[in-house]
Formats: structure tokens, C-alpha cells, sequence
């Protein structure tokens, strides 16, 4: 059962619906942190497909796990800035409830709040008209931004009791500490104007291998398309797309809850070769990845060119 989905296999626009079998009502967690309010909710209302979208790659991979380890089947999770996601799910208006349970007050920038403008409509734009947006925060900020942004597109109600019977680990962290929460819960208003729509962002690498060069001159040529198994994984290593002095090999990893493409990078400078992922943007970078990176490494250094000068595989 593969809980992840991969953005490389996503298609857009984003169809809740071919993710869940024969699920008709949804909601969606953003930044669902340790996973276990969702898997709490996932296990009570079993009617729901549930979707997590976080930012986090320990989170994702804390989540799938526990999944996992509890059977549950009514749960997708993806690594995504939410709201690029809401910009590209379709139909619009068809998710039941989205929950934002403690986000990031981001006091230094305001475009990034939950409660900007923009990430309000795109909040907006996914719900059923019957359906709510649950909010639960302790930050002044956040709070304050609701005043002024959310009345224009949503009905607000506010309470000082939580809307659902678990507590989360930031929400037992701000009880403990006696702060003052808030629990929204907006139903949309009408709203005729026009909705933004996202670009995808890039990531940085992480997982890298910084090869010495024996010799200069040389590209390396490797026998593939290799498969392997390893353990509970599956990696196939494709041809790479060459050009000078670069080369790009497709990958797929299909390991525990994951099945994942991607690309891994091999480009040289004057007297190094570095080894990255291509893209980290829409990886989750799991044990099996960083296998796949370990088993082109290992068929690099034996063709004799290259010896390790870092290795973070
Ligand atoms: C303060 S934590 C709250 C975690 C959890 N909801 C809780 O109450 O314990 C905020 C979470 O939101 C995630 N996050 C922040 N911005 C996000 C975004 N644009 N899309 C998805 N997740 C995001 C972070 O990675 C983090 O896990």
C-alpha cells in the first residue's frame, strides 16, 4: 500500500477523488506535524479520505509509518507547500473540511501566514459550500490577521473549546504553558472574484557524494539500466541523459509506503565530481533513496575515475 503520493506522478490538476477508493467526502490537514491527529480522526470517521500535506520530509515519513503500523487505509500524504497544492485540485469546492491545526505565525513575513489573503483564498477555493475551515491557533498575529482578512470570504465562528477531541503535541505544549487559543471554524461566504494560482518552488539537496578525480579526462560509462532489490526495495538506475562533463540518471525507488522518480546528477568541475539529487523540492528523502544514491556511487568508484572525498549518502 503506497500511502506517499509522488508530485512526479501526480497529475495536474489534482483529483482527490483517484487517490481513495470510493471515498465521497474529504479532508485535508496541512502540516499535520507528528501525524497523530490524523491518524486519531482517520480512525473515527472512517467515511472520510484523509489528506496531509506538509512541508516536512521526518514528518511525512514519521506519518507513514505509523500509518503502517495502525492499518489505516483512508490516509494519503504528500509533500507540498499546501497552497500550491489548493491551486491546482480540482474540482474546486468539493473538500468537506481543511484543518490548520498551530501553523507557523511567521511574525517576519506576512505573505507566508495562513491567514494572508491569498492562502485564504486558496482555502476558499477547495471547500464545499457546506464545508469549514478549522483553525486552531495561540499567536497574536495569526489572530489578528483573521480580523482582517477572513470576514470578507468566510462566516467566522470562534471558540475557546477545540472543535475536535484530541489534542495535538503544539496544542498540549500551549495548553501546559496556559496560552490563549483560539479555535476557528470558517464557513465560506460568496465570493465571484478570481483565485491565485501557484508556481512550484525548488528545493536545495541533501543527500550528495563529492567524488576526487583519479582522472581528469575521463566520463565514467557504466553498464545500465541496472535493477536491484535491497532489503524491502526496489531501485532501478536508468541510461543517463549526457551532455559534456554531465550526466543525469533517472531513478525509481519503490520501498515502504514510498514509490518515488527522480534524478540523480553527476557533473564535474576542474578536479571534483559531485553527485546530487536533481530535484529535492517534491522528494521525500527516504532510506531508499539515499540507497539508490549509495548503489550509483558504488558503481562510479568502480570504474576506477573517482575516489570519495565526502559522502553524506
Ligand atoms: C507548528 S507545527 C504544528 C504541527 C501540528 N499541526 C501540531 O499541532 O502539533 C506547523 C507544521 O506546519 C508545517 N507547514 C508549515 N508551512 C506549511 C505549508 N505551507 N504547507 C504544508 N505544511 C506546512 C510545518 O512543517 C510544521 O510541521
Amino acid at each position: 500500500m503506497c500511502y506517499f503520493i509522488s508530485p512526479f506522478y501526480f497529475k495536474v490538476p489534482f483529483r482527490l477523488r483517484e487517490y481513495f477508493y470510493k471515498k465521497q467526502k474529504f479532508t485535508i490537514e496541512i502540516g499535520f506535524g507528528n501525524g497523530d491527529f490524523m491518524i486519531h480522526l482517520a480512525e473515527k470517521e472512517p467515511e472520510y479520505g484523509y489528506l496531509g500535506v506538509e512541508v516536512s520530509s521526518r514528518s511525512v515519513l514519521k506519518l507513514t509509518k505509523k500509518l503502517y503500523s495502525h492499518g489505516i487505509t483512508n490516509v494519503r500524504t504528500i509533500k507540498l507547500n499546501a497552497y500550491m497544492l489548493f491551486s491546482i485540485i480540482e474540482p474546486a469546492f468539493s473538500v468537506s473540511r481543511v484543518i490548520y491545526n498551530f501553523p507557523d505565525p511567521w511574525p517576519d513575513a506576512p505573505s507566508r501566514r495562513v491567514s494572508s489573503k491569498k492562502h485564504l483564498l486558496l482555502i476558499h477555493r477547495i471547500l464545499r459550500k457546506d464545508g469549514s475551515f478549522y483553525l486552531a491557533t495561540d499567536s497574536d498575529v495569526l489572530k489578528e490577521d483573521m480580523e482582517k482578512n477572513a470576514g470578507e470570504l468566510f462566516y467566522i465562528e470562534k471558540s475557546k473549546s477545540p472543535y475536535f477531541d484530541f489534542r495535538t503535541k503544539y496544542e498540549r505544549r500551549w495548553l501546559s504553558e496556559r496560552k490563549n487559543i483560539i479555535y476557528y471554524r470558517l464557513r465560506p461566504a460568496t465570493y465571484n472574484g478570481d483565485y491565485p494560482v501557484l508556481n512550484f518552488e525548488g528545493g536545495i539537496s541533501v543527500a550528495h557524494v563529492i567524488f576526487r578525480l583519479k582522472d581528469e579526462k575521463k566520463d565514467p560509462q557504466l553498464n545500465l539500466p541496472v535493477r536491484l532489490r535491497l532489503e524491502d526495495t526496489v531501485i532501478f538506475i536508468d541510461r543517463p541523459y549526457s551532455r559534456e562533463r554531465e550526466h543525469l540518471y533517472p531513478v525509481l525507488v519503490k520501498e515502504k509506503g514510498f514509490v518515488q522518480k527522480t534524478f540523480f546528477k553527476l557533473y564535474f568541475t576542474h578536479d571534483e565530481a559531485r553527485l546530487v539529487l536533481f530535484d529535492t523540492s517534491y522528494l521525500v528523502t527516504t532510506k531508499g533513496i539515499r540507497m539508490a544514491m549509495a548503489c550509483l556511487r558504488d558503481m562510479l568508484l568502480k570504474t576506477g575515475i573517482f575516489e570519495i572525498k565526502r559522502d553524506t549518502t
